[in-house]
């Protein structure tokens, strides 16, 4: 073959070829009818592959989601059209690629009217209201599927919709607490540590993707199988129960309870996390990046931790801890990483990289967002790109994480204001002229 496999790949999945390639999901149609992160990533998945996913918020100020952003700025305005001074936090940002932006009362019969109508037209629904609050406004799967039994209806919830807590409000966070994730963060006890959360919404996104393949498994079924839709329910806490990969097997079969192990490894030694002496920054204005560098080590395999030791002068740990039974117990632990990290003292993050990675041993300095923003990788590959958006301008973005040749994901815009579309969509898959429009508004029913 001519082509090396790189060459082969930089060529397949070249970003500047995207737009030129068909969309997988072009033709398929959904309402997103969501807030926050969890549902608005699994229609963003969605979107990301082509489908013509509809946004549906309150009217006006939109979803509680764009109203939240780091020190209330910055900010991308406008909010909506009715409220140009105020504009949509970045914490709305991410979720929401490529979507139509519809505004709707859902209290309204009007309101409920309208979303019946596009249900008829769509493969799907997306929705990450309470357990039982669209069935209440009789715009649930039960009544959609009535007049369209095709639809595809992704319910994203706290707790799912029956059992004894399903009535909970529910929220990354409590998904994490409650599904066991922050027992098992954070430093333990006799290290000064408590439980700790993730700064990123880490369940929420997951339980997206979770929804978003959940959805792909129903339009098979439906369109090769059974012709029929689908009501999925998918728990947010289970979601996070779900990660807690040995820790519940271990409880079951021998009654212990994992503990918190900080940046050490409870199953595989040494890899971990290490504390380096000096800061890479050290003229910095940031005092975030005055603190010294964190690197990530990992030679678990006999000969690695050999010589990792030899590397840091500690051949009589080398000996002492040669078998990976010995090493992975806490005490060795607790005597290896500091042995590490006292030859780590006086280096840089990125010193300690040069010098482990010339001895061949697996390491990774913690970069923070500025230092993830300027890898020449994530640019080339397009996981990281400049945004030409339409609406706003120049918003810089992580792309879709994944790549497929022929047919690839792309990111057209981040999001738009409030309703922005409402002419566009209710005109198209509704017929409404143009002063019905202007009716429903001035009712605020959109
Ligand atoms: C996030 C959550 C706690 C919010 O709870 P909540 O606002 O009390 O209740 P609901 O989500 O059922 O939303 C109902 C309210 O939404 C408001 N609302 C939002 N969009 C609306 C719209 N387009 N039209 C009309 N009302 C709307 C109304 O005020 C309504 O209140 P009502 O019950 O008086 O009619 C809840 O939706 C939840 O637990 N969801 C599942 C888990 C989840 O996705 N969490 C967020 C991600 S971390």
């Amino acid at each position: 073959m001519a082509m090396s496999f790189e060459e082969y790949c930089r060529d397949v999945f070249d970003p500047k070829k995207i737009f030129g390639k068909p969309e997988p999901l072009k033709g398929k149609r959904f309402l997103s009818c969501t807030q926050y992160i969890l549902g608005p990533s699994c229609a963003n998945y969605l979107a990301e592959l082509g489908a013509e996913v509809i946004k549906i918020e309150l009217p006006r100020r939109g979803e509680p989601m764009r109203h939240t952003t780091p020190f209330n700025e910055p900010k991308l305005y406008p909010l909506s059209k009715q409220m140009p001074e105020m504009g949509t936090g970045l914490g709305f940002f991410g979720a929401n690629h490529n979507e139509y932006f519809l505004s709707v009362d859902f209290h309204k019969p009007e309101g409920q009217a309208i979303v019946k109508m596009l249900a008829n037209k769509s493969d799907g629904v997306v929705e990450n209201y309470r357990a039982g609050t669209f069935d209440r406004w009789g715009i649930g799967y039960r009544q959609l599927s009535q007049t369209n039994p095709r639809i595809i209806y992704q319910w994203l919830g706290g707790f799912g919709g029956w059992g004894p807590g399903r009535k909970r409000a529910s929220y990354d966070i409590l998904g994490q607490a409650q599904g066991g994730c922050f027992s098992v963060t954070g430093w333990p006890l006799d290290k000064g540590g408590n439980p700790s959360k993730q700064t990123i919404w880490i369940m929420d996104y997951w339980g997206g993707m979770m929804g978003a393949f959940q959805i792909l498994a129903c339009m098979y079924w439906r369109d090769n199988v059974s012709g029929l839709g689908n009501f999925m329910e998918y728990s947010q806490v289970q979601g996070a129960q779900r990660h807690l990969s040995d820790c519940i097997a271990l409880y079951g079969r021998h009654g212990l309870v994992p503990q918190r192990w900080g940046n050490y490894d409870p199953l595989v030694s040494v890899h971990g996390i290490i504390k380096c002496g000096k800061s890479s920054y050290p003229n910095s204005k940031n005092p975030q990046e005055l603190e010294e560098g964190f690197i990530l080590v990992s030679a678990y395999k006999d000969a690695d931790f050999a010589k990792l030791m030899k590397l840091i002068t500690r051949d009589d740990l080398a000996k002492k801890y040669a078998t990976h039974d010995e090493r992975i117990k806490a005490e060795s632990q607790y005597e290896i990483y500091p042995a590490i990290e006292a030859w780590a003292k006086d280096k840089t993050k990125e010193q300690a990289r040069d010098i482990l990675t010339k001895e061949g041993i697996n390491n990774q300095p913690v970069w923070n967002s500025k230092e993830v923003s300027n890898q020449e990788h994530f640019h080339l590959r397009g996981e990281l790109e400049w945004l030409d958006d339409p609406t706003f301008g120049d918003v810089q973005s992580q792309g879709p994480a994944f790549h497929l040749s022929d047919s690839p994901p792309r990111h057209k815009w981040a999001f738009k204001p409030v309703g922005a579309d409402n002419e566009y969509i209710l005109g198209k898959l509704c017929g409404f002229s143009k002063t019905k429009m202007a009716e429903l508004e001035a009712d605020a029913v959109i």
